[in-house]
């Protein structure tokens, strides 16, 4: 009987092996919810983001705007969080903390344009994500420029000018093992408070990263700060400041392969 019984379930994994061939997309939280400025273009982010996940089968979307999501529990099914064009402080305390728990348990980010706008205060969140957003000069054509051959921007042009924000950081994401994907080419942009701002973005400036096979220390020396080292991948793109860049095929390319 138990030798039955021992034969019946050393045989399970075999037979669950044409269910896991027939895997489902990774269920994914886009969270847009947004306490200060909000961008007009969320609804249409979204869409796009459903209509890819429709196309594609590439991951299963939840979009919410729900901070009380953000515990061990719910989280838990995840492979990533998207933090989709945020303002100020979108997680209390323990949502901070579930959420760097999430990170420390193998999950994986991903930022949306002012997805970087948010949590200010969570070191293990900016830490994560690469860096926070400082500021951006007006709306008007930026020419964005690529620092490397990467699948995630590959389908741009190598000086790719269009209408959008070019955002500065408060920090180097560099200096937490992400790696620059896109710059612009400051020059060409009207920008009065370029140079006279206090944080040290790194240079060429940064616009878009990611952050792959690489580990980091989430608590950056947070003293009191739960201790979570994260080993999840990272994709960050500041692009996406308009409507019409959700509606754009290139665009969306970029934002598919991201
Ligand atoms: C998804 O496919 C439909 C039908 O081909 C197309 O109209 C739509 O633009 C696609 N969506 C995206 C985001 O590429
Ligand atoms: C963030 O930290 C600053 C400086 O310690 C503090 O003035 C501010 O109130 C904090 N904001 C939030 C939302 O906790
Ligand atoms: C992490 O800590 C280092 C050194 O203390 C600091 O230079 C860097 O800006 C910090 N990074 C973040 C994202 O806080
Ligand atoms: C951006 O450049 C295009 C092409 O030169 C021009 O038509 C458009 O007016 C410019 N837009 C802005 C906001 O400067
Ligand atoms: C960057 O990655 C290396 C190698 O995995 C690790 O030793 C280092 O602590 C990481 N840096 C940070 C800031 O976490």
């Amino acid at each position: 009987m138990l030798a039955l019984l021992a034969t019946a379930l050393s045989a399970l994994p075999l037979l669950l092996v044409p269910v896991v061939g027939a895997q489902s997309p990774p269920p994914v939280l886009v969270y847009s919810r947004t306490l200060g400025y909000r961008h007009q273009s969320i609804p249409v982010a979204i869409d796009a983001l459903a209509s890819i996940a429709q196309n594609t089968s590439l991951y299963d979307p939840t979009f919410s705007e729900d901070p009380s999501l953000f515990t061990d529990e719910q989280l838990q099914p995840f492979k990533a969080v998207v933090f989709l064009s945020n303002s100020e402080e979108v997680l209390d305390l323990e949502g901070q903390a579930a959420l760097a728990r999430w990170l420390g348990s193998g999950g994986s980010l991903i930022g949306l344009h002012a997805g970087s706008a948010c949590l200010f205060n969570d070191t293990a969140f900016g830490t994560a994500l690469g860096s926070w957003f400082d500021y951006h000069p007006d709306l008007q054509n930026v020419t964005f420029t690529k620092l490397m051959s990467h699948p995630t921007i590959d389908m741009l042009p190598d000086r790719y000018t269009y209408v959008e924000e070019a955002h500065h950081f408060r920090s180097d994401p560099r200096s937490v093992n992400c790696t620059v994907l896109l710059s612009y080419d400051p020059s060409l942009v009207d920008d009065p408070a370029f140079g006279t701002r206090p944080y040290y973005q790194g240079t060429p400036p940064p616009i878009a990263w990611f952050r792959e096979g690489q580990t980091v220390d989430l608590t950056n020396g947070t003293a009191g700060a739960e201790a979570a080292t994260m080993t999840g991948r990272t994709w960050f793109t500041s692009l996406g400041h308009t409507s019409d860049f959700w509606r754009d095929e290139l665009n969306l390319g970029h934002i598919e392969a991201g």
